[in-house]
C-alpha cells in the first residue's frame, strides 16, 4: 500500500492533521496548518545493530549525585529565573514576542559570562555580525570576548561549535532561522525547527555545553512557535512585558533543574536591561491612593512576594450586552467573581460595564487575587476609595467563602516593608504573625467584604 508522503502540521502547536484545514482543531489557531514531509529529518542510513544497555539501580547512584553544575551569569534576576544559573549540558528555551528584548538580555548575559572567563558563542541567524556588534556596543559589551557567528545552517553551526576549545555556553538566536539539509521542508516550519533544535540539544548533551535557544512567539502562526519544542528542552523561560512599559518579566514555566514559578524582573533602559531587585516598588510607583476602584494585592511569584495594584472601573452600560474588558487577569475568574457578587451579595452588575486592569502591565496568575479584585469592583461601584494603607489577598469560592492562601507571613512582611500597615485576609490563615495591634483584619465571606466597604 502506498504511504501518504506529506502531513499537515499546525505551526502553532505541532498537531498533525490528515488534511489541510483553515483552523487547527487542537489549538484553535487559524491559517497555521502547513504541508510538510513527515520523513524530513529522519533520513535513511544503514540499519543499526541493536546494543544492550546496562540498567543501574537507584541505590548504586547514591553518593555520586552532585548538584547540577551551573554557570552563574551574575545578572541576579536572570540567575533567579533559571534557578541559579545555566546548567551545563542542558538546553533552555527563551521565548517571547519579537522586539521584547530577548537578544538584548542574552547579549548582556553572554558579555557577563565572557568577562568571567567563559567561552561563549552567540549564533545569530537574524542579524548580521555587524548588527550584533552594534547592539553589543550599546550594551557596553563590545569589549568582551564573546564569539559571534551569523549562521543558520545546522550543519555549519555544529562545525563552527566543534572548532577549538569546547564552548561553555552557546546562544542560538533564533530557532526559527535554523535549517538543516536533513529536513526537506521550508525554514521556519515545525519539521525544520524540531530537527535543528534536536541537533543543538544533542550537541549540548554530548559536550556538556549549556545551550540557550531563542524562540519568537508569533500571533499569525506563519512560523513555528516555541511551543513545538517546549517538551524537548530542559527549561522554558518566557520573556514578557508590555511594549508601553519599561519593565520586562522573565517567567519560568518549565525547569528540570529548579523551581518553575520564579520570575526575574528587568527594566529596559537606553543601555540595556537592568535588574529590578524589588518589583513591588516598581509596580506601586504610580499609585493614586485616593481613587475608588483601586486595591493593592499582596501576591507571590515563586519565592518572592510582589505587591501590585488592581484597578477596576464599573460604569452603567449603554450597550445591550455590557462590556467586560480585562488586562492582566483571567477573564473566566472575573466572570466567577461577578457571579458570586451577584448571587451571594446582591451586587448587580448586569447593567454595568466592567473594566479590570492590573497596574503596570503586570499579569497575575494566582487565585489569591480574588479578594483584591472583588474589593476593587465593590469600591468602584460604591464610589468609595479603599483605605490607602491596606493590602488584600484571599481566594473566593463559588459559595462566597473567602479561603486562606499560602505564604501569609511573607505577603504581610513585604506589605509592612513598603509602608502598608493593614491587611484584609482570610480567616484561619496559617502562619499569621501575631501583634500589629489588630490591623490584620480577617474576613470569611464575600458578603462581609461588601458590608465592610459599602456599609
Ligand atoms: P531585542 O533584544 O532586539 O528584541 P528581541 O530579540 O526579543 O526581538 O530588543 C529590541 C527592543 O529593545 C527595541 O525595541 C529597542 C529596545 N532596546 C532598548 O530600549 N535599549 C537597548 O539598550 C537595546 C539594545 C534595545
Ligand atoms: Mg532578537
Amino acid at each position: 500500500m502506498a504511504k501518504a508522503r506529506t502531513q499537515f502540521i499546525c505551526q502553532n502547536c505541532g498537531t498533525v492533521h490528515n488534511r489541510w484545514a483553515g483552523k487547527c482543531d487542537s489549538c484553535g489557531a487559524w491559517n497555521t496548518i502547513v504541508e510538510e514531509d513527515p520523513m524530513g529529518g529522519i533520513g535513511g542510513g544503514p540499519a543499526k545493530t541493536p546494543r544492550k544497555g546496562k540498567p543501574v539501580t537507584l541505590t548504586t547512584l547514591s553518593g555520586e549525585i552532585k548538584e547540577a553544575p551551573r554557570i552563574h551569569t551574575g545578572i541576579s534576576e536572570l540567575d533567579r529565573a533559571t534557578g541559579g544559573g545555566f546548567v551545563r549540558g542542558s538546553a533552555v528555551l527563551v521565548g517571547g514576542d519579537p522586539g521584547i528584548g530577548k537578544s538584548t538580555l542574552l547579549m548582556q548575559a553572554a558579555a557577563a559570562l565572557a568577562r568571567r572567563g567563559h567561552k561563549i558563542v552567540y549564533v545569530s541567524g537574524e542579524e548580521a555580525v555587524a548588527q550584533v556588534r552594534l547592539r553589543a556596543q550599546r550594551l557596553k559589551a563590545a569589549d568582551t570576548e564573546v564569539l559571534l557567528a551569523a549562521e543558520t545552517n545546522v550543519e555549519d553551526i555544529l562545525a563552527t561549535l566543534s572548532e577549538g576549545k569546547r564552548p561553555d555556553l552557546v546562544i542560538i538566536d533564533s530557532i526559527q532561522t535554523l535549517w538543516s539539509e536533513l529536513a526537506e521542508s521550508a525554514p521556519g516550519t515545525v519539521t525544520q525547527v524540531r530537527t535543528g533544535v534536536q541537533a543543538m540539544i544533542r550537541f549540548a548533551k554530548q559536550t556538556g555545553t549549556a545551550m540557550v535557544l531563542v524562540g519568537h512567539v508569533t500571533k499569525d502562526g506563519q512560523i513555528a512557535g516555541p511551543r513545538v519544542v517546549e517538551h524537548m528542552v530542559d527549561a522554558v523561560l518566557y520573556f514578557e512585558g508590555d511594549r508601553g512599559h519599561h519593565y520586562r518579566i522573565l517567567r519560568t514555566v518549565k525547569n528540570r533543574f529548579g523551581p518553575t514559578d520564579e520570575i526575574g524582573v528587568f527594566e529596559m533602559s537606553d543601555s540595556g536591561l537592568r535588574d529590578v531587585p524589588n518589583p513591588s516598588e516598581l509596580f506601586l510607583g504610580e499609585r493614586n491612593e485616593k481613587s475608588p476602584g483601586a486595591a493593592v494585592f499582596a501576591g507571590m511569584e515563586g519565592t518572592r512576594p510582589v505587591l501590585v495594584e488592581v484597578q477596576a472601573l464599573v460604569a452603567p452600560t449603554s450597550l445591550g450586552t455590557p462590556r467586560r474588558a480585562i488586562v492582566g487577569w483571567d477573564s473566566a475568574r472575573l466572570s466567577m467573581i461577578l457571579a458570586v457578587l451577584e448571587a451571594h451579595c446582591g451586587v448587580r452588575l448586569g447593567q454595568h460595564d466592567v473594566y479590570l486592569n492590573i497596574a503596570g502591565g503586570y499579569r497575575i496568575s494566582e487565585p489569591a487575587a480574588d479578594l483584591a479584585v472583588a474589593s476593587a469592583l465593590v469600591s468602584s461601584l460604591a464610589g468609595l476609595a479603599l483605605p490607602a494603607d491596606c493590602v488584600y489577598f484571599g481566594e473566593v469560592s463559588l459559595s462566597g467563602a473567602v479561603r486562606p492562601v499560602a505564604h501569609t507571613a511573607q505577603r504581610l512582611k513585604e506589605a509592612e516593608k513598603l509602608g502598608f500597615s493593614a491587611a484584609l485576609l482570610p480567616t484561619a490563615s496559617a502562619d499569621l504573625p501575631k501583634g500589629n495591634g489588630g490591623r490584620w483584619n480577617e474576613i470569611d465571606s464575600l458578603p462581609d467584604l461588601v458590608v465592610r466597604i459599602a456599609g
